[in-house]
């Protein structure tokens, strides 16, 4: 089943032919993403005839590609009013911003922003009242927070160092409004920030560099949820793959994995790409590239383009070579060092982002804390919060579903060994 959307068939009233070519590509973007988008169409379908987001505004800052479209018309198709404005300047897909603007969704953005009409982009979602902020790295509740934004009944949170964000903004100022950890959901970390995240790394990788990965040495800092998934992708493909890390449970565990763990700093002359997913700052920074592997690329999978000290390559040399697009090679004390997509998220940038599958699971998670945070807001403390493990667990459920799968059930006898282990000796 297909969420309603403006036939194509029909005449556009779009301003010209560019628009109108862009909102086809867009809508069979949108077409093609919910055909792999099964778990949101059936949650949406459940909903569609009582409409439980009528009269609600949401406000989204989301990576603005085909996935998050589904997400959107399945929001629309609820009842809501949306406003949109994108988490990355370099993620946005024209062809989206068309096909929602064609259906009647207010959209703040453009491709290729500069740095200010980024910002005032998620201003002016910020200033559209919404009732749920939707977010993916906490740049929409932080500007609603310092605006001090009324009427906000609640949030919900996409990413890993988003959560980091609200984290430290409930222990400094406090929350104004209940914020819901969508990234922390098991059906949403344990796929989306490893199987998806780590196949779309490797993909733009790939697809920005065309080189082959068999027999290079990659270096992958961070065994986190997105490390893990990046490393096995790599392994799959041929790499020799080194893992960084600062925990030493992850590194074990890298380490029990297969992977060969070292320090940074041991691993740096001799690495082919580096690629990093930790969510911290300076991950690989301006001392490193003293010993750096000359030729040696540089990615970044985390969510903000701070985990590269890219501001020092570019105070090094300021023009860099522009190897291929998204590709810049800085001349550094006579070393040639390579930057894909100036250190932002490398699976948007250069390549598709996530695959339909995994964030049809991130989205529904989604979708279902917005309806339980537009049911539940006055009882929720202002604060933050885990999603509920009733909405992770029917999410799985109906990804297995999905998939043709079924599982069994514990016995009522089970139940009982379980409950009452104690007596069971
Ligand atoms: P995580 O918390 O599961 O893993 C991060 C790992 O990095 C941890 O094991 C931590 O010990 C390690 N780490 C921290 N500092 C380090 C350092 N200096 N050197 C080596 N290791 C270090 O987080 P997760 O979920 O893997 O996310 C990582 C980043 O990726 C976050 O910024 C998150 O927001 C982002 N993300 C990006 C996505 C994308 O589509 N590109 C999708 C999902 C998450």
């Amino acid at each position: 089943m297909k969420i309603q959307s403006s036939s194509p068939k029909k005449p556009l009233a779009v301003k010209s032919n560019t628009s109108r070519d862009l909102v086809e590509r867009g809508k069979l973007e949108y077409e093609w993403a919910t055909s792999l988008m099964k778990v949101i169409i059936k949650i949406s379908k459940k909903y569609q005839r009582s409409k439980p987001l009528s009269n609600f505004n949401l406000g989204f800052c989301l990576h603005i590609t085909k996935e998050t479209s589904v997400l959107i018309m399945a929001a629309k198709a609820l009842g809501a009013q949306i406003s949109i404005c994108s988490a990355n300047p370099l993620s946005i897909q024209a062809e989206i911003i068309e096909f929602l603007r064609y259906n009647e969704i207010n959209v703040f953005a453009k491709k290729d922003p500069n740095r200010k009409e980024f910002f005032e982009n998620i201003i002016k979602v910020s200033n559209t009242n919404p009732h749920v902020v939707i977010d993916d790295g906490a740049e929409l509740h932080s500007i609603i927070h310092q605006r001090k934004i009324k009427g906000v009944y609640g949030g919900t949170e996409e990413t890993t160092s988003g959560i980091f964000r609200i984290l430290s903004l409930q222990s400094t100022t406090g929350l104004d409004y209940p914020i819901i950890g969508v990234n922390n959901a098991k059906s949403k970390s344990f796929f989306d920030n490893r199987y998806g995240t780590g196949q779309s790394t490797v993909y733009g990788v790939l697809r920005t560099l065309g080189i082959l990965i068999a027999g290079k040495r990659f270096v992958v800092c961070g065994y986190g949820w997105v490390g893990r998934g990046v490393s096995s992708c790599l392994r799959g493909l041929g790499a020799m793959v080194t893992i960084t890390e600062v925990d030493p449970i992850k590194a074990l565990e890298a380490h029990m994995d297969g992977f060969n763990v070292q320090r940074l700093e041991a691993i740096l002359p001799k690495g082919d790409c580096f690629i990093t997913c930790t969510g911290q700052k300076d991950v690989i920074s301006r001392y490193d590239f003293d010993i750096i592997k000359n030729g040696a690329f540089l990615a970044n999978a985390g969510h903000f383009d701070v985990e590269i000290d890219v501001a020092y390559l570019y105070s090094q040399d300021n023009h860099p070579n522009q190897l291929r697009p998204n590709v810049e090679s800085f001349n550094i004390k006579g070393k040639k060092i390579n930057l894909i997509a100036k250190g932002r998220v490398i699976n948007l940038v250069g390549g598709e982002g996530n695959s339909p599958e995994v964030m049809d699971l991130s989205f529904s998670n989604q979708l279902l804390s917005i309806l339980f945070i537009l049911k539940n807001y006055k009882k929720l403390g202002r604060e933050f919060h885990q999603v509920p493990k009733k909405i992770d667990d029917q999410v799985a459920h109906l990804a297995l579903s999905s998939f043709g799968i079924k599982i069994d059930k514990l016995t009522r006898d089970q139940v009982d060994y379980q409950t009452k282990a104690y007596l069971n000796y």
